[in-house]
């Protein structure tokens, strides 16, 4: 039986400036998206029917995840099944390592994982560009999991280049078991800001520059999310977490996203175990992890190539 395994980051927003909301829906966006070493692995087997099972690291409560075809990877393995003229036959089984609903795209890590999974299953040889606008129409961070490392997203945070990045960042990452729905946060970030006339989103310089040079001590400071008065709003244990950050000397510290997830940038790995051990003290998440960026694009998991009988 034909298998491959693919594994796909998760991601973390280091500046999130958020405009307008557009007349579909959507809100116009200047991000910086960095991939971070999480991940979920999607393994596409041939199979009679379209079927998803799911299973997960020990620290992922990952019952939540569909098992039909609402999730995110049954729907990239439509998507592309229908732009090949091909019946969806495959059978994807989900290994969660990205928490759910946390605003790290882990459903979108799936979606993507899911179609380079299925184009290998399935010899469909479809090109980088392809892949690209599939990815878009499955949801607004699928196209950034395709690419990885670190990225600025403009329009929905679909139309991406490439950043220059230099270096290792070390971050800790706060888990919540409940997660926030996207769409929730967006609404209480309109609520919060009325009426106000917004600028232009526009990614920040001293942000970029702290990318190329690779150096944590100027990231910090410019850490932006334009989310993050509404997820606080919504969850305000989370300003608890920024709070230990301060404390315990982060460099800065984020909402992830939507949230809840709160990213912390350490000085270096021993700083990341210290502030790792006062989060887990704290009680003010359910759980952490260390994590390092930029990770690598979904990709295939090496001695998984599809291998037909
Ligand atoms: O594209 P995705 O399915 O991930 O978006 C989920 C929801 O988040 C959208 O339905 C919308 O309410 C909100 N969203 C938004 N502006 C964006 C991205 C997402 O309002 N740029």
């Amino acid at each position: 039986m034909g298998s491959v395994t693919v594994r796909a980051p998760a991601k973390i927003n280091l500046q999130l400036a958020v405009g307008g909301r557009r007349p579909d829906g959507y809100h116009e966006l200047a991000t910086v998206f960095h991939a971070v070493s999480l991940y979920d692995d999607v393994t596409a087997t041939e199979a009679a029917t379209l079927q998803v099972t799911v299973g997960g690291d020990r620290e992922i409560p990952f019952d939540g995840v569909p098992r039909d075809d609402s999730n995110l990877a049954a729907r990239a393995a439509i998507a592309l099944a229908e732009h090949a003229g091909l019946e969806p036959e495959v059978h994807l089984h989900i290994h969660k390592g990205i928490p759910l609903a946390g605003g790290m795209a882990g459903g979108s890590a799936d979606a993507a994982a899911a179609l380079v999974a299925c184009d290998a299953l399935w010899g469909t040889g479809l090109s980088r560009a392809e892949l690209h606008t599939l990815a878009t129409t499955l949801g607004s961070d699928v196209p950034f999991a395709l690419m990885g490392g670190t990225a600025v997203g403009l329009g929905r945070g679909e139309l991406l280049t490439p950043a220059l990045a230099r270096g290792r960042f070390e971050w800790v990452l706060a888990l919540s078991d409940e997660g926030l729905s996207t769409a929730e946060v967006y609404a209480e970030c309109d609520r919060l800001r009325g009426r106000r006339v917004l600028p232009e989103p526009r990614v920040s310089d001293a942000l970029m520059a702290a990318v190329r040079a690779g150096d944590a001590h100027a990231l910090g400071p410019a850490l932006r999310n334009d989310l993050q008065p509404a997820a606080c709003s919504l969850r305000p244990g989370l300003r608890q977490i920024l709070d230990i950050g301060d404390e315990y000397g982060a460099l800065g510290s984020v909402v992830s996203g939507s949230g809840p997830t709160v990213a912390l940038l350490a000085r270096g790995t021993e700083h990341a175990l210290d502030l790792a051990v006062a989060l887990g003290a704290s009680g003010a998440c359910q759980s952490v992890k260390r994590a390092s960026g930029p990770a690598t694009a979904a990709r295939a998991v090496e001695g998984s190539a599809a291998r037909r009988v």
